[in-house]
């Protein structure tokens, strides 16, 4: 049984070991940590059967909102939990107000773009060689809430 919770203390632990089997460049337990602060961050973990299963974290600006992260640990994989925390995280923004949510990724990662398609993002332009390791380029995608380019 699966179930979206705002992230906490004490799931650190899990969220970084999920973290780390999922990227290359992972960030680290500061930076992590550093989402729990609610008032600038939406923060968010998936349980299932009690244990951390996947994460999504997001630093908002003002009525802008940036996803930083998510990740679903491979055995939880395909069991829709990144689609419920991305569907937890628009609840949430729409809640504070937020305009859109916004993030970048890799241009070759085939599962998170379908994956944000489906969620109702949208293509919005192209960061050249944004990564490394192995160098690639960032999509930018948008979540629009309340423009004239909102896809619901
Ligand atoms: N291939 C194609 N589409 C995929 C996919 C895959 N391997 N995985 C997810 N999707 C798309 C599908 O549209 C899917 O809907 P469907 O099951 O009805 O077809 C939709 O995303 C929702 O899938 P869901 O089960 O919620 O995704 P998930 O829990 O498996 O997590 C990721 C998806 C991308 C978060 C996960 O693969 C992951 O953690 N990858 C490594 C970290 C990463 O790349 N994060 C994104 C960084 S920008």
């Amino acid at each position: 049984m699966a179930e979206i919770v705002p992230a906490r203390e004490d799931m650190l632990d899990e969220i970084e070991a999920i973290e780390r089997l999922c990227f290359s460049q992972p960030w680290t337990r500061g930076a992590l940590r550093s989402q729990l602060d609610a008032e600038s961050h939406i923060f968010l973990a998936a349980l299932h059967d009690g244990a951390v299963a996947g994460y999504a974290g997001a630093q908002t600006v003002l009525d802008e909102c940036y996803i930083s992260n998510i990740a679903v640990a491979p055995r939880f994989r395909r069991q829709g939990l990144a689609e419920a925390l991305l569907r937890e995280m628009e609840r949430e923004c729409r809640g504070r107000g937020m305009a859109f949510m916004t993030l970048e990724v890799r241009a070759g990662n085939a599962p998170a773009i379908a994956l944000y398609e489906k969620c109702g993002f949208l293509r919005c332009g192209v960061r050249a060689a944004y990564y490394f390791d192995p160098r690639e380029d960032a999509v930018i995608m948008t979540r629009f809430f309340n423009s004239q380019a909102k896809k619901d």
